[in-house]
């Protein structure tokens, strides 16, 4: 089997790789087809996804592959405010393109998505086919994304996924883990729930639900629904740091950092179509969480 991993240094990205070579996750064995599989690790130096000629020509030279699987993404979400023409050329054209070359040699495509598709005002956990209806560019520009690739290419899975962690990589958990050691406090919003992912049970998830033919739209969050405050002081008891907690409303927030991206209010996504496909073996988030915070300062970069 020939796979691609486009923006395979990402948290995601890192995590495919550490299962695809050492042919486990934290959660068990990957699928035993992956076990001679040849896979091109590529990242935005090698190959921009964003350049139609680059993807072209990329596929001529190394193709075809059995499978892609793109991790490539512009994910700064306050970022995407500011130039969100720029971050539709990576998270919508270049999903296209790589759809599109994708198609043209027959290769199963994992397209990676969000729960920020969603307006997050109702709350109550999103399913597959609920109505989407982005509020922030970075959203948007995702949103554009799936429809692309589910246009351009027939073998495709698109897998929306919330609040990922991994070990290589900047992060949320990191970030919380560095406030609450310089500064002894960490202020964190409490209205805004969600599903904190380990990207390495992601990863695992993707590579069996990829090892099949169902494809269509999925959801794939670990399990269970809390707020970033609640992952917030899940991950500072787990590192054992003792520091104030302050819980932010949404609006506080944004007095406080006016630039900010609109975020859903509720965007907890359940794994439904995972549950009646091959299964739902997403975990719950605070496992996954206990065992990412007992690995990070071995595995963390
Ligand atoms: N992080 C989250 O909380 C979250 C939540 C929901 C969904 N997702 C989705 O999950 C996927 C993986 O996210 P992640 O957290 O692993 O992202 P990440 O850590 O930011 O990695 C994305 C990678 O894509 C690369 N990249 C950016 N522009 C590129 C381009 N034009 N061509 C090729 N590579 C490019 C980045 O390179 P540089 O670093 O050099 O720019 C980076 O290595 C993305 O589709 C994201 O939208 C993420």
């Amino acid at each position: 089997m020939r796979l691609l991993v486009t923006g395979a240094r990402g948290q995601l990205g890192s995590e495919l790789r550490r299962c695809l070579e050492t042919g486990e996750a934290e959660v068990g064995a990957i699928p035993s087809c992956y076990e001679d599989a040849v896979v091109d690790y590529v990242d935005y130096d090698v190959l921009d996804i964003s350049d139609a000629h680059a993807v072209r020509s990329w596929f001529a030279a190394h193709g075809p592959y059995d499978m892609v699987v793109n991790c490539a993404a512009v994910t700064n979400v306050d970022g995407c405010e500011s130039d969100e023409a720029g971050a539709f050329k990576v998270n919508a054209l270049g999903a296209l393109y790589l759809a599109r070359s994708a198609q043209a040699c027959g290769a199963k495509l994992v397209h990676v998505s969000t729960d920020y598709v969603f307006a997050g005002d109702d709350p109550r956990p999103r399913v597959e086919t609920d109505h989407v209806c982005p509020i922030s560019a970075y959203g948007r520009t995702k949103w554009a994304g799936e429809v692309l690739v589910a246009d351009a290419c027939e073998r495709s899975f698109i897998v929306r996924t919330a609040w990922l962690y991994g070990y290589v990589g900047r992060n949320f958990a990191k970030t919380m883990i560095r406030l609450a050691k310089d500064h002894g406090k960490i202020s964190v919003v409490s209205d805004q729930m969600g599903n904190p992912t380990s990207a390495n049970d992601l990863a695992y998830e993707i590579l069996a639900l990829a090892s099949g033919e169902d494809f269509g739209t999925y959801h794939c969050t670990n399990n269970g629904t809390c707020s970033w405050f609640d992952f917030a002081c899940a991950v500072v008891d787990a590192a054992g740091l003792a520091c104030e907690k302050e819980p932010l409303t949404s609006a506080e927030y944004k007095l406080r950092f006016p630039n900010s991206a609109d975020r859903p209010a509720y965007s907890s996504l359940e794994n439904a179509r995972l549950r009646d496909t091959v299964g739902d073996e997403m975990r719950p988030w605070r496992d996954a969480l206990a065992d990412y915070m007992h690995n990070l300062p071995e595995l963390g970069d």
